[in-house]
C-alpha cells in the first residue's frame, strides 16, 4: 500500500535525478523516465482509481504537490543548462575587437602618392613650380581649346567620361592633365616652368596595362626662345634625376594635337631594355594663342606620363591593377 512518505521518496529522487542531468537532452530523457507511464508516480497515478474516497483525497493531495515540485525542478535545471550552452555559444562567437594586428608602425602615404612627391621634389630641383586643375574640365580645356576641335578622331584616342552638366558633352572628367597647360597660360602668362600631377580619367576597361582612373604629370615650359633642344635636355636630366646613373631616354617622332613637332619618349634601363613612358613636343601656336600667348614671340614645351604604370615599373610590380589593392600586405611593401 502506497503512503503519502513513498510518494514524497519517489519526488525526492526525481528531483534530485533531474538536478543532476548534464545537459538538456539527458534532462528531457530524465524527465520522460521520472514523469512518464512506467516511471513509479506515475503507476501511483494510474492507481488511484483502485483506492477508497478517503485513501484518494490523502494520496492525491501529495501526488499533485510532488509533481508540482518535479516540474519545477525540470524548469528550473533547463533553465540552468540554457543559460550554460548560451554562455559557451557567446564565448565561441566573441570577436575580440581589441586585438592589435603587430605593424611596422604607423601606415604610409601610397606608392603612387609617393612617386607623385618624388616627382615633384625632383622638378622643383630643375626650377619648376607645381601647378594644379580641375579633375571635371569643360570641353575648351580638355578638347578645343587644346587644337582637337569637335569630330576630330584625337577624340577617339581618350574615350571620355561626361558629366551631366550644362550643355550635353560640354562637361568631362578631364582625359589627362594638359587642360591645367591652357589654365596657367590663362592665369599666369609667360615665363612659364610648371609641372602639374594629377587624377585623370578613361572611359575604358580595365586590364593589366589600363586603368579608368590613372595618375599623370605634365610639365610645361613657355619663355622667349625654348627650342625641341630644351625639351631633349629636360627629359635627360629627368630621367637622370629620378632614375639614377645608367638610365636614359630617347625621342621617336609621334604625333599629338597640341604639340609640333610631337614624339614619344622612351626611358633605357641599364639592362638595355625600353620603357615607354610619355608624349611630348613644341607647344602648337594655336594652343599658345588659345592661352593669350602671342606665339610670334613665346614658344614653348610640353610632355606627360603616366606616373601608376611609372611608379610599379621600379618596384616590377607587372599588373596595374594591383594599384587599386587595399591589402595591407601588398601596400606594406613600399
Ligand atoms: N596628354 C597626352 C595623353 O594623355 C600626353 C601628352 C602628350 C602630354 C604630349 C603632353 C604632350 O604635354 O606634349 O596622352
Amino acid at each position: 500500500m502506497t503512503t503519502p512518505d513513498d510518494i514524497e521518496r519517489m519526488g525526492a529522487a526525481a528531483v534530485e535525478r533531474l538536478r543532476a542531468a548534464p545537459d538538456l537532452d539527458a534532462l528531457t530523457a530524465v524527465l520522460a523516465e521520472v514523469t512518464g507511464k512506467g516511471s513509479d508516480l506515475g503507476a501511483v497515478k494510474r492507481g488511484m482509481g483502485q483506492l477508497d474516497a478517503e485513501a484518494r483525497k490523502q494520496l492525491g493531495q501529495t501526488l499533485n504537490r510532488v509533481n508540482g515540485d518535479v516540474g519545477r525542478a525540470a524548469a528550473e535545471r533547463r533553465a540552468e543548462l540554457e543559460a550554460a550552452a548560451r554562455r559557451v555559444r557567446l564565448e565561441a562567437e566573441r570577436l575580440d575587437l581589441t586585438e592589435v594586428r603587430p605593424t611596422t608602425g604607423a601606415g604610409h602615404l601610397h606608392l603612387v602618392t609617393q612617386t607623385m612627391e618624388e616627382l615633384e621634389d625632383v622638378f622643383t630641383g630643375l626650377g619648376f613650380a607645381v601647378a594644379e586643375g580641375p579633375e571635371v574640365e569643360d570641353d575648351w580645356h580638355n578638347f578645343t581649346g587644346l587644337n582637337i576641335p569637335a569630330y576630330h578622331p584625337a577624340r577617339d584616342m581618350q574615350d571620355t567620361f561626361f558629366v551631366d552638366r550644362g550643355e550635353p558633352g560640354d562637361v568631362v572628367l578631364r582625359t589627362h592633365t594638359s587642360p591645367v597647360q591652357l589654365r596657367v597660360m590663362e592665369q599666369q602668362g609667360p615665363p612659364i616652368y610648371i609641372v602639374v600631377p594629377g587624377r585623370v580619367h578613361r572611359n575604358e576597361a580595365r586590364d593589366a596595362t589600363h586603368l579608368a582612373t590613372f595618375h599623370q604629370l605634365e610639365a610645361l615650359v613657355v619663355d622667349e626662345g625654348i627650342t625641341f633642344g630644351h625639351l631633349a635636355g629636360t627629359i635627360e636630366a629627368f630621367t637622370a634625376a629620378y632614375f639614377g646613373e645608367g638610365f636614359t631616354s630617347r625621342l621617336r617622332p609621334s604625333y599629338f594635337p597640341f604639340t609640333e613637332p610631337s614624339a614619344e619618349f622612351d626611358i633605357r634601363r641599364p639592362d638595355g631594355t625600353w620603357l615607354e613612358l610619355g608624349g611630348c613636343g613644341m607647344v602648337h601656336p594655336n594652343v599658345l594663342r588659345n592661352g593669350g600667348i602671342d606665339p610670334e614671340r613665346y614658344t614653348g614645351f610640353a610632355f606627360g606620363f603616366g606616373i601608376d604604370r611609372l611608379a610599379l615599373a621600379r618596384h616590377g610590380v607587372p599588373d596595374l591593377r594591383e594599384i587599386l589593392s587595399v591589402d595591407v600586405r601588398f601596400l606594406e611593401q613600399f
